[in-house]
């Protein structure tokens, strides 16, 4: 049978991860917005539908009306960027009073209509954002994650192989933590052609490209005016593709914890496995002093824009 994938918010980042999933050929995709938006994501899957013949994709693409759910049933998985990305001057942790009505909102009408599906949440602020989904949904701990691991992990790989001239496929990076200025970059982890980007740049340059990766999302929203879309929409879709393909692919995510990495009853970045089963395997690291610090730093921060949460 053919899988079913539903991008929940039709706006930078829905559309280019509905882009990039009709490129991997997964499943069929539904866009739906808030009904604000009136008949956009029928127009965007539209569109996305008729580059297929120039691309070379065969997906079938559609896109609800008003706000309607309706078509989105039995859906596989469901991608959550509804809600407001941040503006220049803006933190993450901002966007906690007003992207928590429509987390809660897109759960009322998408879960009834697909009780089965896995939960992919790259609203922001992130690390919250997925705790209140999997709180409201009562959905196992496996089904609910978010995004946030893969770009930051990303950003962070693109800045080495900008800085050495090597190709980006030489580089293997490993970012935890939250989604935020506090995430946890893992210098002695994250390699070139297998050796510790700590053995190939001196210990200023490490630390400006981690810099630069903690900052990664306020360059661009600085530069752009708005958050990022394309890489934020590519890692959404990897995560999406891990689970329909079941690939048992580790890649750092936000997960719910109950101990692992010493921490509980919060969602944070860890190495996860994902499959068909969602988050399959929680892969715990051990952690330095120093590590250790800017993770409780990491945690700290979330902890405290959790405490804005209403259940
Ligand atoms: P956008 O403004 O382009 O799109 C958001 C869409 O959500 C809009 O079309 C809006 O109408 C829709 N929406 C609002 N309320 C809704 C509701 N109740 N039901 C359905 N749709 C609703 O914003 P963009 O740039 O796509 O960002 C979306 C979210 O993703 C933001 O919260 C942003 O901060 C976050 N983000 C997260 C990243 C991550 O790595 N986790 C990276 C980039 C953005
Ligand atoms: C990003 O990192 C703002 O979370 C968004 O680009």
């Amino acid at each position: 049978m053919r899988k079913k994938i539903t991008v929940v918010g039709a706006g930078n980042v829905g559309a280019s991860c509905a882009l990039w999933l009709a490129q991997r050929g997964l499943a069929d995709i539904v866009l739906v917005d808030a009904p604000i938006a009136k008949t956009a994501p029928v127009g965007k899957a539209l569109d996305l539908l008729q580059a297929g013949p120039i691309v070379g994709y065969n997906a079938r693409i559609t896109g609800t009306a008003e706000g309607s759910y309706d078509g989105t049933e039995n859906s596989d998985v469901i991608v959550i960027t509804a809600g407001f990305p941040r503006k220049p001057g803006m933190s993450r942790e901002d966007l906690v009073g007003a992207n928590q009505a429509i987390i809660s909102d897109v759960l009322s009408k998408a879960l009834p209509r697909s009780p089965n599906a896995y939960l992919i949440v790259v609203t922001n602020p992130l690390d919250s954002m997925t705790y209140l989904a999997y709180k409201l949904s009562g959905l196992p701990k496996h089904r609910v994650m978010g995004q946030a691991g893969i770009l930051d992990s990303a950003r962070m790989a693109a800045f080495i192989a900008m800085e050495l001239n090597v190709s980006i496929e030489n580089v293997q990076t490993v970012v935890l933590g939250g989604h935020g200025d506090e995430m946890v970059p893992l210098t002695r982890y994250s390699t070139v052609f297998g050796r510790p980007i700590t053995e190939w740049l001196p210990p200023e340059r490490v630390n400006a490209i981690v810099e630069r990766t903690r900052k990664g999302g306020g360059e661009i929203v600085n530069l752009l005016g708005t958050s990022a879309y394309y890489a934020p929409g590519a890692a959404a879709a990897k995560m999406a593709e891990a689970i329909i393909m079941d690939s048992k692919l580790i890649v750092p995510a936000s997960a719910y914890l109950e101990g692992e990495y010493g921490y509980k009853d919060l969602c944070f970045g860890v190495p996860v496995k994902l499959g068909a089963g969602g988050v399959e395997q929680i892969i715990e690291f051990p952690l330095t002093d120093e590590e250790r610090a800017m993770a409780d730093k990491s945690v700290k921060l979330i902890r405290e824009t959790m405490a804005a949460l209403k259940f």
